[in-house]
């Protein structure tokens, strides 16, 4: 089966087509972020302006022509609003597809794995996830009680005035940095990331930036790595996987196969270009729906901006 994915849930808009479970074409076009934020009406036109493009060179990429495409799979949600109808309107034959969804089944996919926890890190979302492969859907094992992790990495590099302000220019400038300790908060399998934040911030002028990138970073990824410990433990898992945008950080996937591998487990994810919001994540969900004998008329289709990952019914 031919199906092309099309993903506009923030600043990335990407096409990507599968055919029988194989990636052919993974393009992208991102909304230019210098030291500002984003702003969701800007993006919407930005994605507007492309998506033809986008689509055209997806198309080429993996030498087929529309009209051999048997189904679009388009980001239903969690998502910018103004950015995810887009995407849904670009697409006909159409599948909704979870954005969380998404980004745990292509990491399952490329890093071979069957049934892990999952680590799902990106700007907006920060979740442990399990499936419950009696109901298929799948359930919080934790989360962030307040703000992503990815968001709150952007947020101080925005008031450290590093350009461009992500958490990618965190984990450069933090290289060769020395710790210093910062407020730690995990409840259970939960966490929080606003404390730190606000810490870390009244910090900037005070320590060295190095130091601050640096354990800024080791603190919250620590974080996420002790949930997703106790998580792995207290479901006997085997399999553990790291997906989303922050799943980008050498860091990150470091500190997580270490514990992984303390606990004999199967540490998998997917290639940076993957963790990234991606169109061919969205494509090969909606083809594992589509053979399932998932249909939508085009009419109920509909866009979600909280689209919660427990709501969404999974097809393996
Ligand atoms: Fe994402």
């Amino acid at each position: 089966m031919l199906v092309l994915g099309i993903e506009s849930s923030a600043h990335t808009l990407g096409v990507g087509i599968v055919k029988d479970g194989r990636i052919l074409a993974n393009e992208r076009s991102m909304y230019p972020i210098k030291t500002q934020g984003i702003l969701p009406s800007s993006v919407a036109e930005f994605h507007a302006k492309m998506v033809n493009k986008v689509i055209k060179s997806a198309l080429a990429k993996a030498g087929v022509s529309i009209k051999e495409i048997e189904g679009i799979g388009y980001t239903k949600g969690p998502g910018i609003g103004t950015c995810l109808q887009i995407g849904m309107l670009a697409a006909k034959t159409i599948v909704p597809v979870n954005h969380a969804v998404a980004h745990i089944e292509i990491a399952k996919y490329f890093g071979k794995l069957k049934d892990p926890i999952a680590l799902y890190v990106s700007g907006g979302n920060s979740q442990i996830l399990k499936l419950d492969k009696s109901s298929m859907h799948y359930h919080v094992l934790g989360e962030t009680l307040d703000v992503g992790v990815g968001n709150m990495l952007d947020s101080f590099a925005r008031s450290a005035k590093l350009n461009p302000a992500w958490g990618s220019t965190v984990e450069k400038v933090a290289q060769g940095g020395r710790y210093i300790p910062l407020p730690y908060t995990v409840k259970g399998m939960d966490f929080t990331f606003t404390g730190l934040l606000t810490y870390a911030k009244k910090q900037i002028g005070k320590a060295s930036l190095q130091d601050l990138c640096f354990s800024l970073q080791e603190t919250a990824y620590a974080m996420l790595c002790e949930a997703a410990e106790r998580a792995l433990l207290l479901t006997n898992s085997k399999e553990l996987c790291v997906c989303g945008g922050v799943a980008q950080s050498t860091r990150l996937k470091e500190m997580l196969e270490k514990m992984a591998r303390l606990h004999k487990a199967k540490f998998g994810y997917a290639p940076n270009e993957f963790n990234a919001d991606n169109g061919a994540m969205i494509a090969y969900v909606a083809e594992k729906a589509l053979k399932n004998g998932y249909v939508e008329s085009l009419q109920s289709c509909s866009i979600n901006k909280i689209d919660r990952i427990e709501t969404a019914e999974v097809f393996l």
